[in-house]
């Protein structure tokens, strides 16, 4: 079976120039969010961590210096640099990176927490599965909890066809950019494309846009998904919020109209 599907040709070599157009953000209030969060699901006691997906790295070395040991995946070298110097200088705890893609890299042992942070959707439904399976035969302890992102599509329908200008001053943006998200309705994907500006012209240089294409699932058709992976969705938060997804209530201010992503909680499914 090949390692990526058609579905993700796009993936690294978006990540990889993604990687070049903006650099490392440095911890910032997000990277502190998600250590709250999995301290307070999961307990704060030191746990093994598998994050996967892990970016340039600030979140792995958040939960490493708060007394974890950290294990961290990443196939963009221009992240991994980062990742890398980063687990150099942990303090409490450990991070240990790996270059490596998360359909085929090897690790060994088994983890008291899986996370995927900002990044579940790459690739087709059986993409996404192929990745629940490994999580749950290989890499989740029987009690352990899988946390992931999940891109929710209702914010991102609303948001399609908005653009607007990115300026170089931005903290985590080396170049000028133009910003702009769309909807694939057929396949419920967002699209978020980034084109840089020519300094001198002010145009876009629409020869570098990079566009990334990611997989949304409301609550429902994500239990769909999950479907056959050994694993069960056990609570879902919303901007760091408890959200009741087993009765539902149409209101005009359902947190899910607006939230990006949501965090789901999955736990493994009692044989
Ligand atoms: C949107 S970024 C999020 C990065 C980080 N988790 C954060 O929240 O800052 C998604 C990350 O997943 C990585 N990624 C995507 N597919 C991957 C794969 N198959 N194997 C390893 N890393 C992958 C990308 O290179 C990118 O760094």
């Amino acid at each position: 079976m090949p390692n990526t599907s058609e579905a993700m040709g796009w993936v690294r070599p978006y990540y990889t120039k993604a990687g070049d157009y903006w650099g490392p953000t440095g911890v910032e209030q997000v990277h502190l969010d998600r250590l709250r969060i999995l301290e307070a699901i999961c307990g704060a006691n030191p746990k093994r961590i598998l994050e996967l997906g892990a970016g340039t790295g600030e979140a792995a070395a958040v939960m490493a210096d708060a007394g974890h040991d950290v294990v961290a995946v990443e196939f963009s070298t221009p992240r991994v640099r980062n990742l890398k110097l980063l687990s150099t200088a942990a303090t409490k705890g450990s991070l240990n990176a790996i270059e490596g893609e998360v359909y085929v890299i090897a690790i060994s042992g088994e983890f008291d927490v899986v996370c995927y942070w900002d990044g579940f959707g790459v690739g087709s439904d059986h993409d996404q599965r192929r990745l629940l399976r490994r999580i749950s035969r290989e890499w989740l302890k029987r009690d352990g909890l899988l946390l992931m992102d999940v891109f929710s599509p209702y914010r991102w329908v609303q948001e399609t066809g908005v653009e607007w200008n990115l300026d170089r001053n931005h903290p985590s943006h080396r170049f000028r950019q133009r910003r702009r998200f769309g909807f694939d309705p057929v396949n419920g994907c967002f699209k978020d494309t980034w084109c840089p500006i020519d300094d001198e012209t002010g145009q876009c240089d629409e020869a570098m846009a990079i566009t990334q294409k990611i997989r949304c699932y409301n609550p429902a058709d994500f239990q769909l998904l999950l479907e056959g992976t050994c694993l069960t969705l056990g609570a879902i938060y919303v901007d760091g919020e408890p959200l009741d997804f087993k009765s539902s209530d149409v209101t005009a201010d359902h947190p899910l109209w607006r939230a990006w992503s949501y965090l789901a909680v999955v736990k493994p499914t009692p044989q």
